[in-house]
């Protein structure tokens, strides 16, 4: 099989950020999934170059376009190997060849009778690069740019759209996954219910000299919208290159929101113009947004991808990107989210999964994967792989990258259980349990395997990690061909791991909040023991009658759920027997729908304080367990179910 991947070739006026960034890293881990899958993958991206804006932008700059447009560009092409993102083939609408096919298209279309000149008037929209209708605007405003659009009358060369209208109707409903979600096709479709105007494709030159000359008239040049949907044909060598006939039948298109239109409608109607069979896929996602407001540059609200990088490491960000938003829908940008993800679901759950299982492997069997028992019949973790790995195939597939994610960290989270429920630490004390650990031991380092399988697409410098730690080249078909080695028990016995570093080191948020707060911090704890309690304790000794002031109970949570606006608390209404609520910094490690039913122990007498808006009125006890150089919370617990405000004696 074969894919073809592309994103929207990015306009040259702006520095790549956060939402190019988010596009690209999305068709890049699609090609990489496809090739796990055993596809040929050509996946490409570029640069947008000519039109008013960039114009403008080369203007401001005091730069010639060319000078301008070179120096931008480079900066989208140096930006994707920092988020290791390989694209086959970059494309720039500068580009000699692009030229010709974009002018030898247009001779084609025009010959055919389908561009013809006429007069026109129209609110043009410079920040859009094209004329809206009525019916775009909000307050007689642009909707993204907010600015009010010129009212333009030019003699100009039309594209006769309106002659496919009916075609691309048939086209959408033969063929229902053509715009994807679907609610993005029911808008392509609600705008297709109207006539459809036919496409003003030229620009006079008296106007704007930097685009790319009209074939049949040298006093224009080409729209560019027209010149730039075309690099999607022009990359594959298009006509008459092989690449062409290779991977045009399986064109699938990337792109955000913001240009559904030019891609749902101008494109497939100037492919049909063309004669060309229509691409298969547009995939379609929302907004990065800031405060509930677009990521843009003319908004300034940018979030730089380099910066990100820097900060948090670059399979966090892309693992990030893909875990937070819900393909198609918008999605709020905030940086304690991405130390919470990075936290408790990369350091936290993968992390600890990787470091305990290899640590229990140096340390019970020398390093090396162990045979598992032949007659053993405990296929728990198998199952939960095959269940995990079927859900992640067919979500990656349909570009539902966090629910693929939700399932690897399940098959990650039943792991980590494993571990606690067969007690590795206790089998190896006893030798007739040595078969017994040799299985769980194999079961818990072939998931490894298959996770450095499953998350190279998202994790790719992790999993290459990964997989030295297992003893296996980067390249082996073990990690890189989910096809043939997706499966269970491919790992062999015998095999020698290698000690690699830790996988994510934790972010230290007390480390990332403002000096400001950490000051604050310091006088309440300075309060909190000294002044207000008056405990008198020496060297760390207190006497018994002290201990006794502390009253300890066992507490049933009813119910959990997240603070707003914190990545460290939850919020526990518990039974201890009344009802009360005790606001946790437990969630980094633990979900709130793991925590229902649960017995913890709470201090019960504590003055309530106000967390970030909540009255605690209480405690929960938990262990503090450090382990290579990260710490954890585990709560404690009751060995047996109790009544539900037991005293703890
Ligand atoms: N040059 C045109 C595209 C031509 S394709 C034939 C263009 N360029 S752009 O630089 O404005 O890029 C728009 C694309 O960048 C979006 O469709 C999306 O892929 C990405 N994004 C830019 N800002 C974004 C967000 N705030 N959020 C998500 N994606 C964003 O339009």
């Amino acid at each position: 099989m074969t894919t073809y991947i592309t994103t929207p070739i990015y306009y040259v006026n702006a520095q790549p950020h956060l939402g190019h960034a988010y596009t690209t890293i999305v068709a890049d881990t699609y090609s990489r999934f496809r090739r796990l899958m055993g596809d040929t993958v050509r996946f490409q991206t570029g640069t947008d170059e000519h039109g008013d804006k960039i114009a403008e932008a080369a203007e401001k700059e005091n730069e010639s376009p060319n000078e301008y447009v070179d120096r931008i560009s480079a900066m989208f092409r140096s930006t994707w190997p920092l988020l290791d993102i390989e694209p086959d083939n970059f494309i720039r609408t500068t580009d000699k060849k692009h030229v010709e096919t974009v002018q030898s298209i247009l001779q084609k279309v025009y010959d055919k009778g389908d561009i013809y000149f006429d007069k026109y008037t129209g609110l043009y929209c410079t920040g859009c690069e094209r004329f809206l209708t009525e019916k775009e605007l909000e307050d007689g405003r642009c909707p993204d740019h907010k600015t009010v659009p010129d009212e333009i009358t030019e003699e100009n060369y039309f594209f006769r759209m309106s002659a496919y209208q009916q075609d691309l109707i048939d086209h959408i409903h033969a063929n229902p996954d053509f715009i994807t979600p679907q609610r993005y096709k029911n808008e392509v479709l609600s705008f297709l219910s109207e006539p459809l105007e036919d496409l003003c494709i030229s620009r006079p030159t008296s106007r704007l000299t930097w685009g790319i000359p009209l074939p049949f008239d040298d006093k224009f040049v080409t729209y560019v919208w027209f010149d730039a949907l075309i690099n999607y044909l022009t990359g594959l060598g298009y006509p008459d290159a092989e690449q062409f006939e290779e991977y045009w039948g399986v064109a699938e298109h990337l792109i955000a929101k913001d240009i559904l239109k030019p891609h749902a409608i101008y494109w497939p109607t100037m492919i049909l113009s063309m004669g060309l069979p229509l691409y298969q896929k547009l995939h379609v996602h929302g907004y990065w947004n800031v405060d509930e407001t677009k990521m843009s540059k003319s908004i300034g609200n940018v979030i730089r991808p380099a910066e990100l990088i820097e900060e948090y490491g670059v399979d966090t960000i892309r693992y990030f990107c893909l875990r937070e938003m819900s393909f198609g829908l918008d999605s709020s940008f905030n940086a304690d989210a991405i130390i919470a993800r990075k936290n408790a679901d990369l350091a936290n759950d993968l992390g600890n999964l990787y470091s305990r299982t290899t640590a229990m492997l140096f340390k019970y069997t020398d390093g090396v994967v162990p045979k598992a028992s032949k007659t053993d019949t405990d296929t728990l973790l198998k199952d939960f792989a095959d269940v995990a790995s079927a859900n992640y195939i067919e979500n990656m597939n349909d570009f539902k990258f966090q629910r693929a994610l939700q399932a690897v960290w399940e098959l990650i989270s039943h792991a980590n259980k494993y571990i606690v429920s067969n007690e590795p630490w206790a089998l190896i004390k006893d030798p007739t349990q040595h078969e017994r650990l040799h299985t769980v031991l194999y079961n818990l380092v072939e998931t490894l395997r298959l996770l450095s399988l499953l998350l190279q697409p998202i994790l790719p410098g992790t999993c290459d990690k990964m997989a030295k730690g297992l003893g296996l080249a980067e390249d082996s078909p073990l990690v890189t061909d989910l096809k043939e080695y997706g499966g269970w028990g491919m790992l062999e016995s015998g095999t020698r791991l290698e000690k690699v570093d830790a996988l994510f080191p934790r972010v230290d948020i007390k480390k990332k909040q403002p000096p400001v707060k950490q000051e604050q911090k310091k006088k309440n704890k300075g309060k909190s023991v000294a002044s207000k309690k008056g405990a008198e304790c020496v060297d760390g000794v207190i006497q018994f009658d002290q201990f006794q002031k502390v009253e300890l109970r066992v507490a049933t949570i009813a119910a959990a759920e997240t603070v707003k606006k914190s990545d460290r608390l939850l919020k526990l209404t518990v039974n201890a027997p009344e009802e009360r609520v005790i606001v946790a910094g437990i969630a980094e490690y633990y979900r709130p729908e793991d925590l229902l039913g649960m017995q913890v122990l709470i201090v019960a007498n504590l003055q309530p304080v106000k967390l970030m808006g909540i009255e605690s009125q209480g405690m929960v006890l938990a262990a503090k367990v450090e382990e290579d150089g990260n710490s954890r919370l585990v709560l404690s617990t009751v060995s047996a179910t109790v009544p539900a405000g037991s005293s703890v004696a």
